[in-house]
């Protein structure tokens, strides 16, 4: 292939390039997804250039109703996209010219540098809401199944062992506030995503008096307070991918929450801890082992956390040492975005959607959570309350666990002689007989209740809390 290209080529070139360069810097198979996006960033720079005289109105006119016109066909799938025009930006354009004769008149004082910045953060501010809202309802999903199960309790582990004993909703919660730290960290990134770098040019701005700001407010690039937004360097505008790598770097933290979340539930799916069961629907058979049931939505989760966490690696050495400013190395950033913001969307829409297809296993959870070795620190708090120093008390419950084991039977089962016989010999009886109700799991959940603290009536709060916050 050696066709000239009508739109960036023509002049200083002789013919287009040799058909392995073309395939080599092509970018057109991954960022036409970036069509919609780069057309709304055509309509604002041509309602700006009429703004300042270098359209009339009737070009104007023409080149919206062209560009609305391909978007239309874009969509349709009817489109058809050229691997010679390089990209999604002069693909449009090209087709644009060949419709409407203003069309040449568009990439006036704009250069893809800056264009090609523009979209990706257009697009990015779009996908950035998207997730965010879908993180929501993975929250969601998460509160509804504590809820559906307030009363169960489970082990809460340590080093994987069983520690103490918890609310499954408390478990489930602690995933709900990583995920809200993972939004305020996406939604802060989204304010440096959310500034225009249109203007910037190739490197140098204009000499024509474009009006920025205009473009900037009607690309919707406005803060908070209202303020609109626009880049104050333009070789910084044309060159800067921070907010990408900040996207990239918050959504790998949110895969690794996946991750971590995945982990629990395909412990929880095993038969040795039986705490849970994902309806069929959410998992996948085996291909030789017919009573296989294999978690593999979960299994995935935690296996493309390795993707997304490799996605940042690469933009942050893509951006290593890069001189100022455009340097064609910045194509390759579409496709570690693109696949970061699909992938960690995917993997919330299937977490959810597997969360609300899981059905808890009661018996189980009950049967591992009734086991009194996690109420040990409750008996050593048990002799604080008597009085005794911290220290003292936890020998001394070390001393009535190895007591215990020694005798075969569990804590609960000691007799008060038997729990008095470890006491050191100070004249002073420390276990009473009311020691044997440390126990009870009813009334020591109902005991936990400091902020934080998985008890009874704070975990009923922290359900309500986020259930509000959610709706
Ligand atoms: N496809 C290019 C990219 O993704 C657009 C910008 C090209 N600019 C250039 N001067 N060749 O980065």
């Amino acid at each position: 292939m050696s066709k000239k290209s009508p739109v960036s080529r023509s002049g200083r070139f002789a013919g287009g390039p040799a058909a392995e360069v073309a395939q080599f810097t092509e970018s057109i198979s991954f960022d036409w997804r970036l069509w919609k996006h780069d057309i709304l960033g055509s309509l604002a720079h041509a309602a700006m250039l009429k703004k300042i005289g270098v359209l009339t109105r009737q070009e104007l006119a023409a080149i919206t109703r062209g560009l609305d016109a391909i978007g239309k066909e874009i969509k349709a799938g009817k489109f058809k996209w050229k691997a010679e025009l390089e990209d999604v930006h002069m693909n449009i354009e090209a087709e644009l010219t060949k419709r409407v004769p203003a069309g040449a008149k568009l990439h006036t004082a704009r250069s893809r540098n800056d264009q090609v910045a523009l979209d990706v953060r257009l697009w990015l501010r779009e996908e950035i809401t998207g997730l965010l809202g879908e993180i929501a309802d993975l929250q969601r999903a998460l509160v509804l199944l504590g809820e559906k199960n307030a009363d169960v309790i489970i082990p809460g582990y340590t080093h994987m062992q069983r520690a103490q004993p918890v609310y499954l909703a408390h478990h489930l919660l602690a995933y709900v506030e990583m995920l809200e730290r993972d939004c305020e960290r996406l939604w802060d990134c989204h304010s440096r995503v959310n500034v225009c770098p249109l203007g910037s040019g190739a490197i140098a701005g204009s000499t024509l008096p474009l009006k920025r700001e205009m473009v900037a407010k009607l690309l919707g690039f406005v803060n908070d307070g209202g303020a609109v937004q626009v880049t104050q360097n333009s070789m910084d505008g044309v060159s800067d991918r921070d907010f990408m790598i900040e996207f990239a770097a918050a959504a790998a933290l949110l895969a690794v929450h996946f991750s971590r979340l995945a982990e629990d539930v395909i412990l929880w799916a095993g038969t040795e801890f039986n705490f849970i069961k994902i309806a069929d629907a959410y998992t996948t058979g085996s291909s030789l082992m017919p009573q296989k049931k294999n978690p593999d939505i979960a299994e995935l989760a935690r296996g493309k956390t390795g993707r997304v966490v490799g996605n940042l690696m690469a933009l942050l050495t893509l951006l290593k040492g890069l001189p100022m400013t455009y340097n064609r190395d910045l194509q390759e950033d579409k496709e570690r975005l693109f696949d970061t913001a699909d992938t960690v969307r995917a993997t919330t829409r299937l977490l959810a959607a597997m969360l609300r297809n899981t059905k808890v296993n009661k018996a189980a959870c009950a049967a591992a959570a009734c086991d009194p070795a996690l109420l040990a620190t409750d008996l050593a708090d048990y002799l604080v309350r008597k009085g005794m120093p911290f220290r003292q008390a936890h020998h001394v419950v070390g001393a009535v666990v190895a007591l215990a084991e020694k005798a075969g039977k569990p804590l609960n089962k000691l007799t008060l002689a038997e729990l008095q016989s470890v006491e050191p010999v100070t004249g002073t009886k420390y276990f009473g007989r009311d020691a044997l109700g440390v126990f009870n799991l009813k009334t020591a959940m109902a005991k936990r209740n400091i902020t934080g603290a998985p008890g009874t009536k704070e975990v009923a709060k922290q359900l309500a809390r986020w259930r509000g916050r959610l709706s």
